[in-house]
């Protein structure tokens, strides 16, 4: 029966950082939710978790109810913050203990560990060409674990040993409770660590089973921003590598970075420096052109979205055209064959088939119906400095260029609207606005010039 124990009470000093280390985010989520994904890909019977730095605030980003979570409140090293969940746990039962600061623990690689010690105690264990800032795994000359020792209480020639502790140990949980009772913080740092535990152990006859993997990058710590900067861009172009292996047609791996789940269709292409946040999901032949940030949406088949364009909570149907430079805000909804051009603002407004906006406009709070076409400078003026109101467009509408639509406001539908009008009151069917000043000629002016004051 086994338990899962998180650590993440650390502040993460050497981040330098006002966030709490654990909610600094791999991929757009904080690396202690990763961890507890692992965790949960074993079904374990239950999963604590380890607060203390920013308690509040990490707790919040774990949700579900299938977590524990106790509190450390003061930092007094790995060991004591395993002891502040231990009491909670079954002591005939089984812990294996993940550090939130080591993100990209795979399932498999957990997976195999829990197989391998089940009933035992056991570390997990790889082969760093390049161990610094590792406690340091030490066998005696049989090879067996003797003990861990912390970089920092390492002598010269222990600091030479490439086997590193991954920081991911497990344990049957009576005895962890005995062994961590018996560790001192008579070290370099002061601090109970976790590790010593199984120093005690095998002091005491206990076979401590080193497991090794070879995945350096699946137990890759993190503890300043070069380590998250460097996990960030090998978790970055990993993910870019299975989605080209899956079909998708990434003109650079090292150019797109999904800061959330990106679900492609077949045929699709994205170009370079696209940052996708959230759920974004593209249908068949979707294609992406250069420079565009695309959070929380739902693009259609065969739309296109054009350079340097930015899409937040849309929905977008088959066969649009967006952009470039084109701006879509949280509620906008779009049907089939859309057409949104250059320096377009949209907020909260659903167009249907076959709607067009191409150039310079901002359209909030509104509706647009079916082939309706919005001219260049088009503004939807949806606040009176204290609430919104909506603007109701029907199907086959005509904005002509530069006009101000003052909401609430309906053009019914085939309204038409004459270029530079303020429309203030509502445009019946197949009727024409006109909503401006008469132009006058004045014969024979006389323009002003240099000479003649
Ligand atoms: C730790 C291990 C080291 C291992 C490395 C792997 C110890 C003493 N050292 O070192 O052997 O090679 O991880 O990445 O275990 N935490 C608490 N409460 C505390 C202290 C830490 O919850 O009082 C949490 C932190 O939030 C973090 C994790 O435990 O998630 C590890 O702590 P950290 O201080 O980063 O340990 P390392 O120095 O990296
Ligand atoms: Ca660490």
């Amino acid at each position: 029966m086994l338990e899962v124990i998180v650590l993440g009470a650390g502040k993460g000093t050497r981040m330098r950082s006002p966030l709490p280390k654990v909610l600094h985010p791999i991929g757009g989520r904080p690396m202690i939710a990763h961890v507890v994904d692992a965790a949960r890909s074993l079904s374990p019977k239950a999963i604590h978790v380890v607060l203390g730095h920013g308690a509040d605030a990490v707790r919040s980003s774990l949700p579900g109810d299938d977590i524990q979570f106790h509190e450390q409140a003061e930092q007094l090293g790995t060991g004591h913050a395993v002891a502040q969940a231990l009491p909670h746990c079954d002591p005939s039962g089984q812990v294996l203990v993940l550090f939130a600061d080591v993100p990209l623990i795979e399932a498999e690689v957990l997976q195999h560990f829990v197989e391998q010690t089940i009933g035992h105690c056991g570390v997990l264990a790889a082969r760093l060409s390049d161990p610094v800032g590792y406690g340091r795994v030490l066998r005696d000359d049989s090879g067996n674990f003797r003990t861990i020792v912390e970089e920092k209480d390492c002598t010269l020639h222990e600091r030479a040993v490439t086997e590193v502790n991954t920081g991911i140990i497990t344990a049957p949980t009576g005895q962890l409770i005995d062994w961590l009772g018996q560790v001192t913080n008579d070290n370099a740092q002061a601090e109970y660590y976790l590790p010593d535990a199984l120093g005690v152990a095998s002091k005491a006859g206990v076979n401590v089973k080193v497991v090794s993997t070879q995945d350096n990058f699946a137990i890759m710590g993190v503890n300043n921003r070069l380590q998250l900067e460097h996990l960030e861009r090998t978790y970055q172009r990993r993910l870019a590598e299975r989605l080209l292996s899956d079909g998708v047609a990434i003109i650079d791996r090292h150019r797109i970075d999904v800061r959330g789940t990106l679900t492609c269709g077949e045929g699709v292409v994205i170009d370079v420096n696209t940052v996708f946040e959230g759920d974004v999901v593209l249908g068949d032949n979707v294609r992406i052109a250069a420079n565009c940030v695309i959070c929380n949406a739902h693009i259609a088949a065969n739309t296109v979205i054009n350079a340097f364009t930015h899409i937040e909570n849309t929905n977008i149907g088959k066969d649009c055209s967006i952009g470039p430079y084109a701006r879509l805000r949280p509620g906008t909804e779009l049907g089939e064959g859309v057409r949104i051009g250059n320096f377009v603002e949209i907020k909260a407004a659903s167009f249907a088939d076959g709607a067009k906006a191409n150039h310079l406009a901002y359209i909030g709070d509104a509706q647009v119906g079916a082939a309706t076409n919005i001219g260049a400078g088009t503004i939807t003026c949806n606040y009176d400095g204290a609430h919104k109101h909506p603007t109701v467009l029907g199907d086959g509408v005509f904005v002509g260029s530069n006009s101000t639509l003052v909401a609430p406001i309906v053009v019914a539908d085939r309204g038409f609207v004459a270029a530079g009008s303020v429309i203030t009151a509502n445009v019946d069917t197949a009727q024409l606005a006109v909503g401006r000043a008469r132009q006058r000629n004045i014969d024979g002016w006389d323009a002003p010039s240099k000479n003649n004051q």
